[in-house]
């Protein structure tokens, strides 16, 4: 399948605020079919734009009768009928779709939520494949409710409570569920879509992770001229070293990488991330220690956006000299900044209602690498802007970045500064730290649960406690463990560790690592506790 044929196979998700909005998109990807997020109030060009075959209108936190409900762009409704566009919509969608085709929605007598058994009515449309009442159950959240459908629209599902639970018009291509297909507790919700994608719609499946590939290095290759050179800075993560090995096999050496030892990495992080640049990527990479320069900075910093911001900034001034030096050698300035962004850095779903924020499309201004020189008036290159994190590994894979490294948990931009409260310079708290940290993250690998956790460090606590060691009182520091589980890092649960794994554990730290005494375990979600420290 050529780019132009995944293009005439969109699937376009019109976002009205939904937790799931992303989810959708993520599970159509994952039938390989591409598709793409945007707001709900795109205009009618940006959707024409796009051209897609299918469009599906997200659910949302929005009664259809609240004075801000977003809505669809004036003359959706002729453009996706002339275009013989399908439309499905979710939830608020559904009642969107009812709404402004001149049906009714009301505040429904019975509210539903959580899990709900639907049967079908009409074994037609969305329920091709079922038989007339046929039970499933499936995963709602509403107030409002469908009470008169526009003409042509039948009911081909209900709730127990009797309520509206999927509906269609078949002949002018719209279809509405009331439930979230895409959410696991609606067991039988993908079976439904895939239904409606590939048999109602005629979509063909064909966006493979090689064709993307395929596309990024077709564009990069004609948007970067054959005497233009490209700058990225790696922060040993897995989209800045992704988004490298991509403009790298694209362009060669005419890229140039620097990775920065600020003086706050982990254990031989420095070693390690060096050799799969080098060894098993072959990227050109210039490594600047600068430690030196970012701990004399950070010398009795104690509060957390301060230390944030003194290594934000330090970073840009190495990377301007960089990019002076590499000018100075070159005899030209390089065009283009290479830069890691995700989707789901780029985009920022509807606001809930009374937030007091408008329906926009904001970039976020995070980026991975913590902001960059504003005077230097490099173009952007983000070949990674339109894939998920999950995406983006596959897309490594392919490329051949070692699976250990695509799978390392995440770390922050600031690194170890934010895992030493108060000043990270004071004796060798930095070097302790790296040492328990070390033994916690290989007793998690050899113990073979180091895919299971999103995320696990030690952090020092700047607290001495008393003890016994040998026959000996000590005051020495304390360590705590800190692992979660977690989806996309905005809510996170504690890892439940095995007793005698986390027994061993700390007899070996408080062994192994001089100045420690007292190992803990952070046994707090997110929220209330953020995952890091600081
Ligand atoms: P929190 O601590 O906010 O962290 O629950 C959520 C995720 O973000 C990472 N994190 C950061 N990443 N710069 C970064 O690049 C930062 O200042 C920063 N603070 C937290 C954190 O490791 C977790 O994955």
């Amino acid at each position: 399948m050529d780019a132009q044929d995944v293009k005439s196979n969109l699937v376009l998700i019109l976002d009205f605020g939904s937790q799931y909005t992303h989810l959708i998109t993520r599970r159509i990807r994952a039938l390989n079919v591409f598709s793409l997020c945007i707001n709900g109030t795109s205009s009618l060009k940006s959707i024409a734009d796009l051209n897609p075959s299918v469009i599906i209108l997200s659910g949302g936190p929005h009664s259809v009768h609240s004075p801000n409900a977003p809505c669809f762009a004036p003359g959706f409704i002729e453009y996706v009928e002339s275009n013989k566009v399908h439309v499905l919509g979710i939830c608020y969608g559904l009642q969107l779709i009812v709404q402004q085709l001149g049906g009714e929605v009301r505040v429904g007598e019975k509210q539903e939520y959580g899990r709900m058994e639907i049967a079908v009515e009409k074994a037609v449309g969305l329920f091709g494949n079922k038989k007339i009442g046929d039970r499933q159950s499936v995963w709602m959240s509403h107030g409002d409710e469908a009470v008169k459908l526009p003409e042509g629209f039948e009911v081909v599902a209900r709730s127990r409570q009797g309520a509206v639970a999927a509906v269609e018009n078949p002949g002018r291509r719209f279809y509405g569920l009331q439930y979230h297909p895409e959410v696991t507790h609606s067991p039988e919700g993908m079976e439904t879509l895939k239904y409606f994608l590939f048999d109602i719609c005629g979509v063909t499946a064909g966006w493979r992770m090689e064709d993307v590939l395929d596309e990024e290095l077709k564009v990069i290759k004609s948007t970067v001229k054959p005497d233009d050179h490209v700058i990225c800075a790696l922060s040993g993560g897995v989209d800045s070293t992704v988004a490298a090995t991509l403009v790298h096999k694209a362009i060669g050496d005419r890229l140039h990488c620097v990775f920065v030892d600020n003086g706050l990495l982990r254990w031989r992080e420095r070693e390690r991330v060096m050799e799969t640049f080098e060894r098993d990527l072959h990227l050109p990479v210039t490594c600047v220690d600068a430690s030196e320069q970012f701990l004399s900075k950070l010398k009795g910093v104690t509060e957390p956006e301060k230390k944030r911001k003194i290594i934000g900034s330090e970073f840009i001034n190495i990377f301007d000299a960089f990019a002076h030096e590499l000018e100075q050698k070159l005899g030209k300035k390089p065009a283009y900044l290479v830069q890691g962004t995700l989707y789901p850095d780029m985009i920022e779903s509807c606001p809930p209602p009374g937030s007091g924020r408008t329906h926009s499309h904001t970039i976020k201004s995070h980026h991975n690498v913590g902001g960059l020189p504003k005077d230097m008036k490099l173009k952007l290159i983000e070949p990674l802007k339109l894939l998920f994190k999950d995406e983006v590994r596959e897309l490594g894979k392919i490329m051949g970045v070692p699976q250990g490294f695509l799978k390392r948990h995440p770390f922050p931009g600031p690194g170890l500064a934010v895992r030493v409260p108060g000043d990270v310079t004071l004796e060798n708290r930095l070097d302790i730290l790296r040492k328990a940290d070390e033994i916690f993250i290989q007793a998690i690998r050899d113990a073979g649960i180091y895919d299971s956790i999103w995320q696990a460090f030690a952090v020092f606590m700047p607290v001495l406690t008393v003890g016994v060691q040998g026959d000996q009182r000590t005051h020495s520091y304390a360590i705590t463990l800190r692992a979660v589980t977690s989806q996309d890092g905005m809510t996170a649960d504690w890892y439940y560790f095995d007793h005698k794994f986390l027994a061993d554990l700390s007899t070996r730290i408080c062994n192994e690592v001089p100045g420690v005494n007292r190992v803990l375990l952070d046994i707090t979600s997110k929220p209330p506790s953020t995952i890091e420290w600081e």
